[in-house]
Order: C-alpha cells, then sequence, then structure tokens
C-alpha cells in the first residue's frame, strides 16, 4: 500500500438526484432517477491515505470513530476487493480536509467519497477507469459518483439489475461555459435528516414521489440540450422546475420533509426579484437551508452582493466549473 493524496471537488445537482431503486441490492446505490451537475472548484477535500497499525480517520484535524468512519472503513474494505486485494485490507489512517471557504454545515459527502475513492485506488494500486472509480464512489454516496469528473456531468440511472449502465459521464468540460454558483448560506447548523433517510420517507409517504421520478428523464434531456446550448434561461428553467419538484414531493410525506428556514425563502425570492430586475439568475436548493444560485459569471458579483445584503444570510461564496478528480504520491514530509 502507497502512501498517497487524493483531491476532489463537490458538486451541485442542476438536476437533481431524490431516491433509490428498489429490486436491486441495496449495496449498490442504485439511483431511481438520474441526475445532471457542475463540479464546484470552491468547495474541494483533499484526502491522505497510509499504512498505519490501525484503522484511524480524521476529518478537518479531528479524529471521527462514529457511523461516519464506519462508512469509510466500508468504502476502504470495497476499494481492496475492487483492487484485486488479496485477504484483509490493510489498515491505513486516512486524514481528509474540507477546503471549503467556510465550514457552515456545507461539508458534503460528494466530494468526502470521490476523494476517498481516488485515495484508495491510488494506494491500493488498483487498475480502475474513471468510470469505474465514478460506480465506486456512488456505493459510497450517489452524488460523489458525479465529483470524479470536472465540468458538467451527467449521471445516467440506468436499467440493468446489476447496476452496470448506471454510468457518470462528463457532458462538457469546466471550460465549456462561464458559469458561477452563489452559495448562499442561510444558518451555520447541520442539516436536521440526513438524505438517504429522506429519500426513503419520499418513497415511502409521499403521494407525489411517482410524479417526481415519473418526469426526471425529460428534465435531465432539456437541461443536457440547453448546457450544450448555452442558454441559461432554458438550463434556469430546469434546474428551479427540478429544485421546486424535489422539494415539494420531500414536504408532502407524512410526517413532513422541510429543509428551509426563512432566509431560505428570503434568498429564493431576492433571486427573483434580482431576475425580474434583468439580473438572471436561478435557484437549487439541496437537502438543506442554502440556497445555491447559478448565474453567468459575468453577473456573479452584483448577484453575490445583492443576496449578501437580504436579512440573515450569513455569508455568499462564489463556485465556478471545477476540475476532475486526481490522486498522487504523497509529498515526503507528509508521509
Ligand atoms: O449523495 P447523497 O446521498 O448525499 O444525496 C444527494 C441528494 C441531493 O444533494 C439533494 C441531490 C443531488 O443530486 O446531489
Amino acid at each position: 500500500m502507497k502512501p498517497v493524496r487524493a483531491t476532489a471537488c463537490s458538486n451541485i445537482a442542476l438536476v437533481k438526484y431524490w431516491g433509490k431503486r428498489t429490486g436491486v441490492p441495496a449495496e449498490l446505490n442504485l439511483p431511481a432517477v438520474g441526475s445532471l451537475s457542475m463540479t464546484l472548484d470552491a468547495l474541494r477535500t483533499e484526502t491522505e491515505l497510509c499504512p498505519a497499525s490501525a484503522d484511524a480517520f480524521w476529518l478537518d484535524g479531528q479524529l471521527v470513530a462514529d457511523e461516519q468512519a464506519t462508512k469509510v472503513w466500508r468504502h476502504l474494505d470495497r476499494m481492496w476487493s475492487a483492487a484485486g486485494g488479496k485477504g484483509s485490507r490493510p489498515r491505513a489512517e486516512v486524514r481528509s480536509v474540507n477546503h471549503f471557504p467556510t465550514a457552515a454545515g456545507l461539508a458534503s459527502s460528494a466530494s468526502g467519497f470521490a476523494a476517498l475513492t481516488m485515495a484508495a485506488a491510488g494506494a491500493f494500486e488498483a487498475d480502475l477507469s474513471a468510470q469505474a472509480l465514478s460506480s465506486l464512489a456512488r456505493q459510497g454516496s450517489g452524488s460523489a459518483a458525479r465529483s470524479i469528473f470536472g465540468g458538467f456531468v451527467r449521471l445516467d440511472r440506468g436499467e440493468a439489475a446489476d447496476g452496470s449502465d448506471c454510468r457518470a459521464r462528463p457532458i462538457a468540460g469546466a471550460d465549456h461555459w462561464p458559469l458561477a454558483l452563489l452559495v448562499v448560506q442561510t444558518t451555520a447548523g447541520r442539516k436536521p435528516l440526513g438524505s438517504t433517510s429522506g429519500m426513503e420517507q419520499c418513497r415511502e409517504t409521499s403521494p407525489y414521489y411517482p410524479a417526481w421520478v415519473g418526469t426526471s428523464e425529460a428534465d435531465l434531456d432539456a437541461a443536457e440540450s440547453a448546457l450544450l446550448a448555452r442558454d441559461l434561461l432554458a438550463l434556469g428553467r430546469v434546474v428551479e422546475h427540478s429544485c421546486f419538484k424535489m422539494h415539494a414531493c420531500m414536504m408532502a410525506t407524512d410526517p413532513p420533509i422541510l429543509y428551509w428556514n426563512p432566509t431560505t425563502v428570503a434568498a429564493v425570492q431576492a433571486v427573483w426579484q434580482a431576475r425580474a430586475e434583468g439580473e438572471p439568475g436561478f435557484v437549487t436548493i439541496d437537502a438543506g437551508p442554502h440556497v445555491k444560485v447559478l448565474c453567468e459569471r459575468a453577473r456573479a458579483e452584483a448577484l453575490r452582493e445583492r443576496l449578501a445584503a437580504v436579512p440573515g444570510v450569513r455569508d455568499v461564496l462564489v463556485a465556478t466549473p471545477g476540475p476532475d478528480a486526481t490522486v498522487g504520491p504523497l509529498p515526503e514530509a507528509s508521509a
């Protein structure tokens, strides 16, 4: 096992993944719908992996020993078998740092599991394609499958029972279109309900879930075409429609799921007001209270100023399309 350092950027889903496929092995973590994302340069995770006498997981300088660590060890076991490793997996020290401009509940499983996947592949000297790495990352976290690639990425749902056609594919590079994503932070807390439980609750109790799943493929095709044509109005329409359908589906669960706070709503309305005044931005919201705004890079500063002025907004950071995930040898000094 070789000491390595890997880097992966987070991503924002422009067309959302929400829901898991049923009737297939749960450990494959296959999505019920495809998704389309932009990799974000400003939200980056760096993960070092070294041989050790016992497993230890450090996250942002803190030793972690809860279920987060269990997921890390499970993922390393998976990577060890994918690498063709014989016998038990070598013990490892994992040091992961989220280089996010502020630590306000933005830490993401996408960049975390993508970086861990790259690190493990490097450390275990696995000869795997980017496609295979992406599929393995997906088993750690669905959105991580997209963070293996830079630029704009589509993750196909696929139909095969073994998940072999559930693939992430880059549809345009980071330099395809100078877009920006503003991350509007509306609170400092962690999200109240994890995505897996939220998704299951939707599938089991939301009457809107079949409609959510049934309309996703059309959104993906429309978003891909708009992206390739660099048509922001067309892309933005789909982005907002996908986001609000997902949240409507969540709100219609029993009991309801509502990730928003009053500042979330105020920020959305500020974006719509700006748009009415000729400053085009489009909102999306994940399983949390922060608002993400898609716009042209040239308009990002003007929109950032407007959003920073919304009462309750803590900070607004600007991300642009980011690069592929990478792995390399750990520099001597850190090994
Ligand atoms: O990858 P997970 O399990 O954290 O789920 C991600 C779900 C959303 O962020 C809400 C949507 C997405 O496609 O990233």
